[in-house]
């Protein structure tokens, strides 16, 4: 009788306690169960699924982390959704001063993100591979420049390919940087294959990747890196094959979600 009470109690605990819901565990800390994360993420390719489904726990500890990163950090911006012609990031900043490798004296990024791009800038030197920043920031108008002066020189097909719109550039957020000679050449340069092997470890993630331009809308481009924190370059890396317009679509989609259903 005793230990038929104990169980009981047992029991009526486990079943009132939020991380359990009709008698299956949920995903700490999340009001969902592995079933349902599964069924909340059936539109995306499958080799994405496979790997969520098989470390569920990891990527919900991720998930939790990009929930408290900064709001701006990673919107969607592609050739369907753009900034707009009055978007300038908060917090820009000249990088001249620090110790950077600069292939211009006008280039200014967000200041969030130097400790990051200082560290990977160092952790290169510490291996021999100086990074260069050729480009980054760069305001709509600057961009319409660009993109006219491509569309002119290319003819517009070519130029679509290789070139945003005025207001749909990644380079417009101030978290994007393009590297050394901004050539196919950049692939096979020590400092390219540096970056495409430890630019995630400092959160920085290669927007266009090989053979991704039905995905993406542009040919690879080995020297463009946007800085989506740490913990998405890992997501993106580990979980949606290093396809970051793959991970920020889903971000688009989902951080509500998420958000609505955490625990605490
Ligand atoms: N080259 C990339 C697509 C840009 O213009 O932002
Ligand atoms: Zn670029």
């Amino acid at each position: 009788m005793k230990s038929f009470l104990l169980l009981l109690l047992t029991a009526l605990s486990i079943t009132s306690c939020p991380q359990y819901k009709q008698g299956v565990q949920n995903l700490h800390p999340f009001d969902i169960s592995e079933k349902e994360l599964m069924k909340s993420i059936s539109n995306l390719p499958a080799a994405s699924r496979d790997k969520i489904a098989a470390k569920a726990q990891v990527f919900l500890d991720l998930i939790l982390q990009l929930l408290e990163s900064p709001e701006d950090l990673l919107i969607l911006v592609d050739k369907e959704h753009t900034l707009g012609k009055q978007y300038i990031p908060p917090d820009l900043i000249n990088l001249q001063g620090y110790s950077f490798s600069l292939a211009g004296n006008k280039l200014e990024l967000r200041r969030m993100i130097i400790p990051d791009l200082l560290a990977m800038v160092e952790s290169g030197r510490e291996q021999g591979i100086e990074l260069v920043i050729s480009s980054a920031y760069r305001s709509y108008s600057r961009q319409e420049l660009i993109y006219n002066y491509n569309v002119r020189s290319l003819g517009r097909k070519i130029a679509d390919r290789e070139s945003a719109k005025p207001g749909h550039s990644q380079h417009q957020l101030g978290t994007t940087i393009d590297f050394g000679s901004i050539d196919d050449g950049f692939a096979s340069n020590p400092a390219g294959i540096w970056l495409a092997e430890h630019g995630w470890q400092f959160g920085f993630s290669l927007s266009y990747p090989p053979d991704s331009e039905k995905i993406t809308g542009y040919r690879y481009e080995p020297w463009h890196y946007r800085y989506i924190g740490r913990h998405g370059a890992r997501i993106t890396r580990e979980f949606f094959l290093n396809e970051q317009q793959h991970f920020l679509e889903f971000w688009k989609q989902k951080n509500l979600f998420f958000r609505k259903i955490r625990i605490r």
